[in-house]
């Protein structure tokens, strides 16, 4: 026979009260998501292959192109975003409530903004970095939006597991560069985000040109069945560049625009 009910105990009461919030959490950040149309995670193994910057230029080409674009800034230890986006100012707050920061048509949200100082390191671990993504997710207003891009921080362990775990993304743009060595972690890259049973949408090759060269990019798109969405060349003009470099140069803009025209393909067929 089952006893009768007995009053919980003051730990009981607590445990209760805590998966009650994560319950209203989930259900109120799930609900924002809803309203997001399409979720792009922008990522790749290796560092410094440029995934910030296609990142900031996809996010700039859609809004140019007259979608509601947000830019999620989730490398939540070293959050580069606002910088290439050049955007000082940090969103608006009311009532607990963040109203997101818009340059050039692009609503942005960073841990940078939240940074008293720029050059501070912060060094959180997955459940920290958990934590930070759903606090972002929980209190901005976003309004409708489209598209929403997603830097990711480089890596295949902790921090870019749990902003994948997280964010519950459409798919992912996998950026490499033409080296052999860059394509390897693309690869790397791929496999992880299809361990986790996500979609790849494409592959991007950055910094071709006559140094690096070309084709790495292709050859990982075909190699992994995946469509090959474009590359895009180094350039001069991302040095000390002022705004997103697609404003700055018409061969960036047309680049851009046949990575977005790709993706949106790639969305579409999904
Ligand atoms: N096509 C390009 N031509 C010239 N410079 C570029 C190009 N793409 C990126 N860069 C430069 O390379 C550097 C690294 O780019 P970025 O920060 O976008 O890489 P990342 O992959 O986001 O790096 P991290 O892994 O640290 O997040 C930046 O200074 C950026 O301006
Ligand atoms: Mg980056």
């Amino acid at each position: 026979m089952t006893s009768p009910r007995r009053p919980l105990t003051p730990q009981e009461e607590a445990r209760l009260a805590q998966v009650r919030e994560n319950f209203r959490q989930r259900k109120a950040i799930s609900e924002k998501l809803n309203r997001i149309g399409k979720r792009v995670g922008v990522y790749s193994g290796k560092g410094g292959v440029g995934k910030t910057t296609v990142a900031v230029n996809i996010a700039a080409i859609l809004a140019q192109e007259g979608e509601n674009v947000a830019l999620f800034d989730c490398d939540i230890d070293c959050p580069n975003v606002t910088r290439v986006l050049r955007v000082t100012e940090g969103p608006a707050h009311e009532n607990g409530v963040f109203y997101p920061s818009s340059r050039f048509g692009v609503k942005v949200m960073s841990m940078a903004f939240f940074q008293e100082n720029e050059e501070e390191a912060i060094i959180w671990r997955g459940p920290m970095i958990h934590n930070a993504i759903n606090q972002f997710l929980t209190h901005t207003e976003w309004g409708n939006i489209d598209y929403m891009i997603v830097d990711l921080p480089p890596g295949t362990s902790d921090a870019p597991l749990t902003v994948m775990q997280t964010l519950n993304l459409d798919g992912f743009i996998v950026v490499t560069t033409p080296q052999e060595l860059a394509a390897l972690d693309a690869k790397r890259s791929i496999n992880m985000i299809r361990k986790m049973n996500l979609p790849v949408l494409g592959v991007v090759e950055n910094l071709s040109g006559s140094i690096f060269g070309y084709g790495a990019g292709e050859e990982l798109a075909d190699e992994m069945g995946l469509p090959f969405l474009g590359r895009t060349e180094m350039r001069i003009e991302y040095r000390d560049a002022k705004r997103p470099v697609i404003f700055e140069s018409d061969a960036v803009a047309d680049e851009y625009q046949h990575i977005a025209s790709g993706l949106r393909k790639r969305i579409s067929e999904l």
